[in-house]
């Protein structure tokens, strides 16, 4: 009779352990391109309460490096993109890295992507 009660022990304490560790997914980069950002526009859509103007799209690939201009894909599919450009100011003696937009797809939160 007690060797159910230790193994139910045991498992919850793995369980435990599970909950400790951070969530992680398969996921990777890539460019934001003409060719793909119109999934930007839905992205943006669908995660910030703000609207960007057409201007701001087509504008965005032309203005700054796209360096800075990345989706965050699972299994080939967007999730997620950061939209940031380097600032100089004339009394600083370092560049800043302003983001403008950074969204993750609810369902893909919390796995580290954003981070
Ligand atoms: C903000 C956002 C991009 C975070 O994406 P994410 O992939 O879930 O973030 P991560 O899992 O990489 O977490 C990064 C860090 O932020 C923290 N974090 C993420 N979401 C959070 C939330 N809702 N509240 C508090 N902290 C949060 C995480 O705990 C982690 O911090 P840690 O390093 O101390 O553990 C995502 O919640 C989002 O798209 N929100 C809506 C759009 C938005 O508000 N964008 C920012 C303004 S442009």
């Amino acid at each position: 009779m007690s060797e159910p009660v230790q193994n139910a022990t045991k498992d919850s304490e793995k369980g435990n352990e599970d909950r400790l560790k951070p969530k992680t997914i398969p996921w990777e980069i890539g460019n934001i391109t003409k060719a793909n950002i119109k999934q930007l526009r839905l992205i943006n859509i669908h995660t910030l309460p703000v609207r960007y103007s057409d201007k701001f799209y087509d504008e965005l690939l032309d203005r700054y490096d796209n360096k800075y201009l990345q989706y965050a894909f699972v299994n080939g599919f967007v999730v997620g993109a950061i939209c940031a450009r380097v600032e100089k100011e004339e009394n600083l003696s370092y560049k800043k890295l302003y983001i403008m937009t950074l969204n993750v797809l609810a369902p893909y939160r919390r796995f580290g992507i954003g981070k």
